[in-house]
C-alpha cells in the first residue's frame, strides 16, 4: 500500500506539473475584487445608519467664459473637488504590496448626489468615469464642470460693473442627518485662490467667499454650500470703443461753435456730426448689453448725447434764422434785444448787467444819428420850400444833400445790421455757455454715478 500511495503521489506531482498553472492576477485586480465583492453601490457607505457621512466640498474658479444679461446666466468653468469617507472601502497596503491608492470606477462605488442649485444647465464637462480612494477609505471625485449658472445680473453700471453669482452645492434630497456638507479648505484660502483663473479675459475675479449653512424643508435639515463668485469687468475695452468715439464727436461739437455764425456752415458741419453720431450708434447696437429691466447707464449716456448733439444744432438753427431777419423785424425786436441784452452777460454782476441795459436803451432811443437824420431831413425840408425853381448851382446842392442823405441812411443801415450781428453773437455765447453748463452737469452726473458703482 505503501508503494501505492507513493505512486500516486507521484502521479499527482507529474499531473499538476502538466496542466499549465493558472494566470494569478495582479494584486491591482486581487484588491479591487476583494473591496467591490460586496459591496453595494446605492447604500451609503457607513456602518452604523445614524452616523452621516461628510462630503468635503472644494472649488477652483477656471474661467469666466460669457455672461449673458439676455438671459440673466453666466457660462463659467471650474475645478470641482469632493471627497469622503467611505467605511467599505478600507484596506491594510500591506496585505496588497503596498497598495496605498487606487483608482475604481465611479460606477461601481455609491457616490453623493450633491448638486448646485443655480444649474440652468450642465454644459460641456468632459465624463471622469475614476475616483480615487486611499487605504483608509477616502474617496477623492475630482472633476471639471463648464457650468451655466442663473445668476441675476446687474448691468446698470455698464462697461464698470461688478457681478455677484452665487453656486449652492447641497445634496437634493438627502438631509444633513445622512450628508453633511464641509469646505475642504479653508475659507480664506477658496476666496483668495487666483492660481488658475486665466485673467486675461474680460472679467478680474475679486474673491470666491464661501458660507456654509442649513435651510429647513418639510421638517428636514439640509445642508449647504454657498460660493459667491465675484468678478469685475474690465473696461477698458468700452471705454477706448464707445465712450471715447463719443467723448470726441462731442468735443467737436462744442468747438463747432468757433466757426463764423454768418457763414452758414456751422448747420452743415453739426448736421454731419450727427449724422456721423447716428452711424456709430448703428454700428455699436450689438455691443451694448440687453437687459430687460433697466437700461444701463451707458445707453442713457448715447441717447442723452445724441440728445445734446440735436440741442446744439437747434441752437444754431435758431441763431441763424435770427441773424437773417430782415431789418424791419430788426427795429420791432428793439426791446426784445434789450431784455436779450439784459441777460445775455450772464457773467456780470446784477447792477452792471441793470447799468448796461440802461446804456442800450439811451442808444436805442435817443441815438445821435438819429438826430442828424432829423436835422438833414429839416434841411431837406426848408430847401424844398425855397419856391424859386432852382438854378444850376441849387440843384447841384440838392443833389449833394440828398447824395449824403442816401450815404447816412446806408451808414445808419449798416450800422444796425453790425448791431443786429453783434447781438446775435452775444445770444449765440449765451446759449454756447448754456449748453456748455448743461454738458458739465450731465458729465458731472454721469461720472459720479459710474464711480459711485465701480469702487463701492
Ligand atoms: C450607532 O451609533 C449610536 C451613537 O453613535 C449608538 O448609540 C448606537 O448604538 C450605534 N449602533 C450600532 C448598531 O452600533
Ligand atoms: C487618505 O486620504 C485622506 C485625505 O486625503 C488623508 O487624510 C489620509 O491620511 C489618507 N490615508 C492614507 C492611509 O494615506
Ligand atoms: C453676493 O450675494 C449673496 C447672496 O446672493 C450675498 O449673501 C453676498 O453678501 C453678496 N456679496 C457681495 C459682496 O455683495
Amino acid at each position: 500500500t505503501m508503494i501505492l500511495v507513493w505512486i500516486v503521489l507521484f502521479l499527482s506531482v507529474n499531473l499538476t506539473e502538466c496542466v499549465p498553472e493558472k494566470p494569478k492576477r495582479s494584486t491591482l485586480n486581487q484588491l479591487t475584487r476583494t473591496l467591490l465583492r460586496k459591496y453595494d453601490c446605492g447604500v451609503r457607505p457607513v456602518h452604523n445608519w445614524t452616523s452621516s457621512t461628510t462630503v468635503y466640498i472644494d472649488l477652483i474658479l477656471q474661467s469666466v467664459l460669457d455672461v449673458d444679461g439676455k438671459t440673466q446666466s453666466i457660462t463659467t468653468s471650474i475645478w470641482y473637488r469632493q471627497i469622503w469617507r467611505d467605511e467599505f472601502l478600507v484596506w491594510d497596503p500591506e496585505d496588497f504590496d503596498g497598495i496605498t491608492e487606487l483608482s475604481l470606477s465611479s460606477d461601481a462605488i455609491w457616490v453623493p448626489d450633491i448638486i448646485v442649485t443655480e444649474f440652468v444647465e450642465e454644459g460641456k464637462s468632459p465624463p471622469i468615469p475614476y475616483v480615487y480612494v486611499n487605504s483608509s477609505g477616502s474617496v477623492r471625485n475630482y472633476r471639471p464642470i463648464q457650468a451655466v449658472l442663473a445668476c441675476s445680473l446687474e448691468m446698470y453700471a455698464f462697461p464698470f460693473d461688478k457681478q455677484n453669482c452665487s453656486l449652492t452645492f447641497r445634496s437634493w434630497l438627502h438631509s444633513v442627518k445622512e450628508i453633511d456638507l464641509a469646505l475642504w479648505r479653508s475659507a480664506e484660502a477658496i476666496a483668495g485662490d487666483k492660481r488658475e483663473f486665466m485673467n486675461d479675459g474680460e472679467w478680474e475675479l475679486l474673491s470666491v467667499p464661501s458660507q456654509y449653512w442649513q435651510i429647513r424643508q418639510d421638517d428636514a435639515d439640509y445642508a449647504q454650500i454657498q460660493f459667491n463668485l465675484l468678478i469685475r469687468r474690465r473696461p477698458l475695452l468700452y471705454v477706448v470703443g464707445l465712450l471715447i468715439p463719443s467723448i470726441f464727436l462731442m468735443l467737436v461739437d462744442v468747438v463747432s461753435f468757433y466757426l463764423p455764425l454768418n457763414s452758414g456752415t456751422r448747420i452743415a458741419f453739426k448736421i454731419s456730426i450727427l449724422l456721423g453720431y447716428t452711424v456709430f450708434r448703428v454700428n455699436l447696437t450689438d455691443e451694448l448689453p440687453a437687459t430687460a429691466l433697466r437700461t444701463p447707464l451707458i445707453g442713457v449716456f448715447f441717447v442723452v448725447c445724441m440728445a445734446m448733439l440735436m440741442l446744439s444744432l437747434i441752437k444754431s438753427i435758431l441763431v441763424v434764422k435770427l441773424l437773417h431777419h430782415s431789418e424791419k423785424e430788426v427795429k420791432q425786436m428793439s426791446l426784445s434785444a434789450c431784455l436779450l441784452d439784459r441777460y445775455g452777460s450772464a457773467g456780470h454782476s446784477l447792477s452792471e448787467s441793470a447799468l448796461t441795459s440802461i446804456k442800450t436803451l439811451d442808444n436805442i432811443y435817443a441815438p445821435g444819428d438819429y438826430e442828424l437824420e432829423s436835422s438833414l431831413e429839416e434841411d431837406l425840408l426848408s430847401l424844398n420850400d425855397v419856391p424859386d425853381p432852382p438854378s444850376g448851382l441849387e440843384w447841384l446842392l440838392q443833389e449833394l444833400v440828398s447824395l449824403r442823405m442816401a450815404f447816412s441812411q446806408e451808414d445808419s443801415e449798416s450800422s444796425a445790421q453790425a448791431e443786429w450781428l453783434s447781438l446775435c453773437l452775444r445770444l449765440d455765447r449765451l446759449l454756447f455757455r448754456f449748453y456748455l453748463l448743461v454738458l458739465a452737469v450731465y458729465t458731472g452726473t454721469l461720472l459720479l454715478l459710474w464711480a459711485r458703482w465701480s469702487f463701492t
